[in-house]
């Protein structure tokens, strides 16, 4: 159980202790879900991108990607990794504290992957201001945990999590989108040491009209 009830410091301490590797590698749910509905690289937004992967991943597509994170040292960490993939000028680390402050524009691509933190932040309210951000024909995933991975800081607590349709009527964008995915699919997820086990997410891919 975390005692730290700033989003700045437990992040920035959870990454300065992470191995620098960690979550460099793009989400597959999300590359399968960008192939499918999004082929067409535009500009992105990746909302708590953590160490990158999805955000390089996306930029060596050909997308320009703004990734926001509050940590610093996770942020440092994308920008290097994104030189080293010679996207450097695709990708545009961007300090935020979501719960206070949001990047200005319109993105065609809004992503939240895992937007989860052990500090109490307004997230519905954060999800529904990243819903603002899409353009019009742009896309809005969320992809989020429906089960605890057995390395969670949640493992062991009894978690109830929503359903996919619960987590869509919380976003509620309102008038205007199509939801193109509600569901709740499983995968095989990697933690650290290489652990691994079968979880499943709750996935949302709501496309906002022209
Ligand atoms: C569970 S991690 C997911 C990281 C990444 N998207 C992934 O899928 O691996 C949650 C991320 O959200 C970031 N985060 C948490 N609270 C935040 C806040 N209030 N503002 C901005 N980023 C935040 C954390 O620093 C962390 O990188």
């Amino acid at each position: 159980m975390h005692t730290d009830n700033d989003s700045a410091s437990f992040w920035e301490k959870h990454y300065s202790r992470l191995d620098a590797r960690w979550g460099t590698t793009a989400n597959t749910v999300l590359t399968g879900l960008v192939g499918a509905l999004a082929p067409t690289p535009g500009t992105a937004l990746d909302l708590g991108c953590g160490h990158g992967g999805d955000a390089i991943w996306l930029a060596a597509r050909g997308w320009d990607v703004t990734a926001v994170d509050i940590a610093p040292t996770a942020l440092a960490r994308v920008a290097e990794a994104a030189r080293g993939a010679g996207v450097g000028d695709r990708v545009h680390p961007a300090r935020h504290d979501l719960a206070r402050t949001f990047p200005a524009g319109e993105f065609d691509l809004v992503s939240a992957t895992y937007f989860h933190t052990p500090v109490d932040i307004p997230r519905a309210q954060v999800l529904r201001r990243a819903a603002e951000a899409v353009a019009p024909g742009g896309l809005l995933l969320v992809v989020e945990h429906a089960s605890v991975a057995p390395w969670s800081w949640q493992a062991g607590e009894d978690v109830r999590f929503p359903t996919a349709e619960e987590a869509l009527a919380a976003l509620d964008p309102g008038e205007g989108w199509r939801t193109e995915r509600c569901h709740s699919p499983r995968r095989t997820a990697t933690g650290p040491q290489g652990r691994r086990a079968t979880v499943t997410d709750n996935v949302l891919a709501l496309r906002r009209a022209l």
